[in-house]
């Protein structure tokens, strides 16, 4: 795979703190690429500069320079072979890292979408819906599905996600749904606790035993993650808590639903567990804002959610003034939230939530990978993974200022452009 070099970045978030600005923002930049990851990092100067001096020879890019909407150039350096990206003084950021999605499923819920705006509450029951569709539907029906899902999520500059299972909800179902996503990406979830599925209505005890018996022995080899739905109409604290250890026991690391449709425990059971993450957190009170602040577990608001649940937004102001580590994802299931959007999530939490767009934008790259305990992506600098995203804009402000305009001019996943 040839060398590249994306020059003239107008802005560059790299996400390396540096005194105040957290984004760690450079003006006029350029980014080398090579064998996948990221080589170095400098100023478009610099960057002219190490191509001559490598001998590399003169840039052929055809860039034609400018602000949004300008085309990029590209081209071939000098003899090397390094491939040349003119980035037009557009501003590039790290690749969004989603770090909560369910995209493993059949069936569609429109219907109950359609009935939600006329004024029927969500409940967590219709995920049994799903988990019937999903049982009915083949491998490779599944997998044509996710493959479809997983182009959407790149086209708009998601280049690290993690999928969980929980529309199975049987042992067989569940290892399938995990060995399907598995093909995706390494990031997978066990979530049998997403419900208690219709045949053990009279039984929770058993299928709470399943899951942390059978179904966790099956799915543990396909997965990274364990999960549980916390919440009224799913899981209740002490099976929460029974479940997370059992998985725990198993080498699965933990993180939660919780706090999604009211007060609970879900947060405090998370931190304190040390789970990487606790997502939703719409509902808190002042003791699990302070536990939060106290912990390494991440806050991961899911704000496609309220949007299309017409639920009152999580308060990420509150969450970001106490010092909680916050992560934006897109939740993106066929239930509460059908979008795959990450800059849709942005402009959701600028507009709605009180974070600053550089706040927004690092919650959805760097505080993604915080929540799945990642370093080598959600940066830009040497040595981490060459995930990168090319706007049609000059800052990385337009995610939020231009809501819903496909702004993604070019992704790279490992050096390679999408
Ligand atoms: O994250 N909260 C639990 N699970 C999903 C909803 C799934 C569904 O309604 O199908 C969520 O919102
Ligand atoms: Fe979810």
């Amino acid at each position: 795979m040839p060398a590249t070099l994306i020059t003239n970045i107008g802005e560059l978030t790299t996400n390396v703190d540096a005194a105040g600005d957290r984004c760690g923002t450079l003006r006029d930049a350029a980014v080398l690429i090579e064998g996948g990851r990221i080589a170095w990092v400098g100023s478009a100067g610099d960057g002219r500069r190490l191509l001559e001096g490598s001998g590399f020879g003169p840039s052929t890019s055809s860039g034609t320079g400018g602000g949004a909407g300008t085309g990029s150039g590209s081209g071939t350096g000098g003899g090397s072979g390094i491939a040349v990206v003119d980035a037009g003084g557009r501003a590039v950021i790290p690749g969004f890292v989603d770090s909560h999605t369910h995209l493993v499923f059949g069936g569609d819920r429109a219907d109950e979408f359609e009935a939600r705006m006329s004024g029927t509450p969500y409940a967590a029951g219709g995920i049994r819906r799903t988990v019937a569709a999903t049982r009915a539907a083949s491998d490779d029906e599944l997998r044509r599905r996710l493959a479809g899902l997983v182009a959407e999520l790149h086209a708009q500059g998601t280049t690290t996600f993690e999928i969980k299972t929980g529309y199975g909800l049987t042992v067989e179902d569940e290892s399938r749904l995990a060995r399907i996503a598995a093909e995706a990406t390494p990031e997978v979830t066990f979530l049998g606790a997403h419900v208690v599925p219709d045949e053990y209505a009279d039984a929770r005890d058993d299928y709470v035993d399943l899951v942390c018996g059978h179904m966790l022995q099956a799915v543990a080899p396909h997965a990274r993650w364990i999960d549980v739905f916390c919440e009224r109409g799913a899981f209740t604290p002490d099976e929460s808590r029974r479940i997370l250890a059992a998985g725990v026991a198993h080498g699965l690391l933990p993180r939660v639903h919780g706090n999604q449709l009211g007060h609970g425990e879900g947060v405090r059971i998370a931190v304190a567990l040390g789970a990487a993450s606790v997502d939703h957190c719409t509902y808190l009170d002042d003791d699990d804002v302070a536990a939060l602040a106290d912990s390494d577990t991440v806050a991961t608001l899911l704000p496609g959610v309220e949007f299309s649940t017409r639920q009152p937004y999580p308060d990420a102001r509150r969450l970001l003034d106490a010092g909680v580590t916050v992560a934006l994802a897109s939740d993106c299931n066929p239930g509460s939230s059908f979008t795959s959007s990450m800059p849709l999530m942005i402009a959701l939490a600028v507009r709605e939530m009180g974070m600053t767009p550089a706040e927004a934008v690092w919650a959805s790259t760097a505080g993604g990978a915080r929540a799945l305990r990642r370093d080598d992506v959600g940066v830009i600098a040497p040595g981490k993974r060459a995930d990168l995203v090319l706007l049609d804009a000059p800052t990385r402000v337009h995610l939020a200022y231009r809501p819903g305009v496909p702004l993604v001019a070019g992704v790279w996943k490992d050096g390679v452009r999408l």
